[in-house]
């Protein structure tokens, strides 16, 4: 994941634990020992979380968390607290804390609660959608990952071009808004953008819709129509699902690259046309090629600048903005407040494989939105593919049987009712244990066995 975590403790060797064991994590780390240092760090880079120690030597870790946020400094905050500081943990959350955790820590708690911060702030950080193409556009493509980055910046250099562009990728990953992009970002931009597809036009008739006809050419023609590429004449013409095409169709569209002409059907008259090709397809057109089924002639002409997309699921660090980028689209749509998503939300989104990329992430976000009337999106309202996908995904990664992992599941909620229980009463054991309907012994053995201390 890389998110970098700053972390501000006073002892050098809890500091030098924590720094090891995110490291290991996978997580980049930076450390301070006070409150001055942690700003001065802070004002040089923006961490993606914030781990803090409540008692720094004499400082206190909540001042710092005040600063952040006069500052308008939204980073997550993780507050640390030994025992004894419950009370200060509690004030912690109201100034805003992500969340705490009570020394000695786990670290799969502590990794638990990291991931579900660095998630949210990363969520948080929509605001300025990030669009990974440096033009502004009416097509915003949102993402921050790396492949994407550098197909912003190819699709910045060709668009104003006439090279032909061959777009390929999964269903769903965003070919057409590529195609779009860079009719929008090229100097035809005010001629038409006519677009077809192969797939959903049966193949007698492709040749009059490609082309046109003439009046009387076949029965029911009786008028002229002009076809897409004289309609697109001057700007730019998208051939989508161009795998389609029928050997027959390929020899003609080899010859309107070749020439910029063409006839219309039952017509003697030689048209010639000025046209950006842009063409788009999910299957590998080279291993079309390979069985034959599509032209190599017209395969290298249409393959002159590839641009190929990523599935979402192997960019799925851009899950949250995009979340948060459909989110805000459709509640503006639908006239209602956005509401925000949880992190376990988020997670389960993040974790799903989405066989229909972007568009189904699009869906399943507008249907959510369409269907809420919360405030913050629960991991309930998600469909049940999502749901059914994580639980087989829980129990095909967390090992051992049923009965430890329910074991293991009840530990933890226990252990963190306890730690509720004990913030709410001010540590006092007593009090604790009325609230949460046991005795005060048995809440004391459960604390031993649960490595309180
Ligand atoms: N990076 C992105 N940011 C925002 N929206 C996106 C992005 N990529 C795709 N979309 C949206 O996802 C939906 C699907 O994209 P698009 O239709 O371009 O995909 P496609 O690859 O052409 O799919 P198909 O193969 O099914 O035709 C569209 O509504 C599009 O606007
Ligand atoms: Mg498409």
């Amino acid at each position: 994941m890389g998110a970098h975590v700053l972390i501000v403790e006073d002892e050098a060797n809890i500091r030098k634990i924590l720094s090891t064991m995110l490291q290991a994590e996978g997580y980049e780390t930076s450390e301070s020992e006070n409150l001055s240092g942690a700003k001065e760090q802070l004002r040089a880079r923006s961490p993606d979380v914030i781990l803090s120690d409540l008692r720094l030597g004499r400082e206190d870790g909540i001042f710092l968390l005040k600063w952040l946020r006069d500052e308008g400094i939204a980073t997550p905050f993780i507050i640390l607290t030994a025992h004894g500081t419950v009370d200060s943990a509690v004030d912690a959350m109201k100034q805003g804390a992500f969340d705490y955790l009570s020394k000695p820590f786990d670290r799969t708690e502590l990794v638990r609660v990291l991931k579900k911060a660095v998630l949210t702030g990363q969520y948080q950080n929509h605001s300025a959608v990030k669009t990974w193409s440096t033009n502004a556009s009416q097509f915003p493509m949102v993402g921050t990952n790396e492949k994407m980055q550098k197909i912003g910046v190819l699709i910045d250099k060709v668009a104003p071009t006439d090279s032909t562009v061959l777009i390929t990728g999964e269903s769903g990953t965003g070919k057409e808004l590529i195609a779009q992009a860079l009719h929008e970002r090229s100097l035809r931009v005010k001629a038409p953008f006519i677009k077809i597809n192969c797939a959903a036009i049966p193949g007698p008739l492709m040749e009059s819709e490609l082309f046109g006809y003439e009046r009387g050419a076949f029965t029911g023609a009786v008028s002229s129509k002009p076809g897409r590429f004289e309609l697109a004449d001057g700007g730019t013409f998208f051939l989508d699902e161009v795998a389609e095409m029928s050997v027959e169709m390929q020899v003609k569209l080899l010859r309107v690259l070749q020439d910029k002409s063409f006839e219309r059907v039952g017509g003697i008259r030689t048209l010639t046309v000025d046209v950006r090709l842009i063409t788009a397809t999910n299957k590998d057109l080279d291993a079309e090629v390979k069985a034959g089924r599509f032209r190599s002639d017209l395969f290298y002409r249409l393959n002159v600048v590839p641009i190929s997309l990523p599935p979402l699921r192997e960019r799925a660090g851009d899950i949250p903005l995009l979340v948060a980028y459909f989110v805000n689209k459709f509640s503006e749509k639908l006239k209602k407040p956005a509401p925000t998503v949880s992190p376990e939300t988020l997670e389960l989104l993040l974790q799903f494989p989405w066989p229909g990329n972007i568009r189904q992430l699009e869906n399943v976000i507008e249907r959510l939105i369409v269907m809420n009337e919360t405030k913050a999106i629960s991991p309930d309202q998600l469909p049940d593919e999502i749901l059914e996908f994580e639980e087989e995904r829980f129990y095909a990664t967390q090992g051992g049987t049923l009965k430890e992992q329910v074991r293991e599941a009840t530990r933890r909620i226990e252990k963190r009712a306890i730690e509720e229980a004990l913030l709410e009463t001010g540590s006092n054991v007593t009090q604790a244990a009325r609230k949460l309907n046991i005795s005060r012994k048995g809440l004391q053995l459960k604390m031993k066995e649960l490595g309180f201390r």
